[in-house]
């Protein structure tokens, strides 16, 4: 196969730290403004360029843009969500999720994924290292839409509908999926995140030992 250099283009302009802590899960899009081709090839450019094993690049990716398409598709992913909260937790319906539980956002966009204006599967030829040398370019991925004032989410599906999904979109059998993501642009603000302090997360020269901060 051949390979081409890419550069980075003019459009990613936003410094490489306002992107990373400003990215998050962004799960209410506007179904009124699509995204360009131009610019899904700048998101599916700078995905090519992360890292993976042996520069392999297993990493597949399936554009979704057709509206009709999106509507059905949102409706496997709506089965595909309870499905899983169904196995974990028995939940059937929004009433079961506990008013402080940390799905009921999620819950939200099984509502929502029909409303996105793309919506992008991931998927790996697959390899030994198919996950590992496919999730550096998915985080790519999610950082070059921020730096284009594009919101995105990273989810993933349930056993119960991937032969649906794959026959809808005739994903050739060899196919590994690895999540979904939704993306255009946001409906309201990007806002902040709240993570672990990293002297909780990270060991200093030994396991459990705290860094200097
Ligand atoms: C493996 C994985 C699975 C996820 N699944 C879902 C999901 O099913 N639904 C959802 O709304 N968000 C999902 N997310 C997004 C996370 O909820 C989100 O990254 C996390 O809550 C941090 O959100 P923030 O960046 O807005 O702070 C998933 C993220 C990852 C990495």
């Amino acid at each position: 196969m051949n390979m081409v250099r890419l550069d980075s283009p003019p459009e990613l302009a936003m410094p490489i730290g306002e992107a990373m802590f400003s990215q998050r899960a962004t799960r209410r899009l506007d179904p009124d403004r699509p995204l360009s081709d131009a610019q899904l090839q700048i998101i599916l450019n700078a995905a090519s360029k992360a890292p993976n094993g042996g520069n392999a690049q297993p990493a597949r990716y399936l554009v979704i843009r057709d509206s009709d398409a999106i509507c059905e598709f949102g409706k496997l992913y709506f089965e595909a969500w309870w499905a899983k909260r169904r196995d974990a937790y028995g939940w059937t319906s929004k009433a079961d999720i506990p008013e402080n539980s940390v799905y009921r956002l999620p819950a939200l966009l099984a509502d929502e994924m029909i409303n996105a204006p793309t919506i992008i599967l991931v998927y790996s030829e697959q390899s030994g290292v198919a996950a590992s040398s496919t999730f550096p370019g998915v985080q790519n991925l999610l950082l070059a839409a921020r730096a284009l004032g594009i919101g995105s989410v990273l989810t993933t599906l349930h056993p119960q509908v991937m032969d649906r999904v794959n026959a809808m979109f005739e994903v050739p059998e060899e196919m590994e999926f690895h999540c979904c993501i939704p993306i255009g642009y946001p409906r309201g603000t990007f806002g902040p995140t709240s993570r672990l302090p990293t002297s909780a997360t990270t060991s200093w020269d030994r396991w459990g030992q705290p860094p200097p901060w």
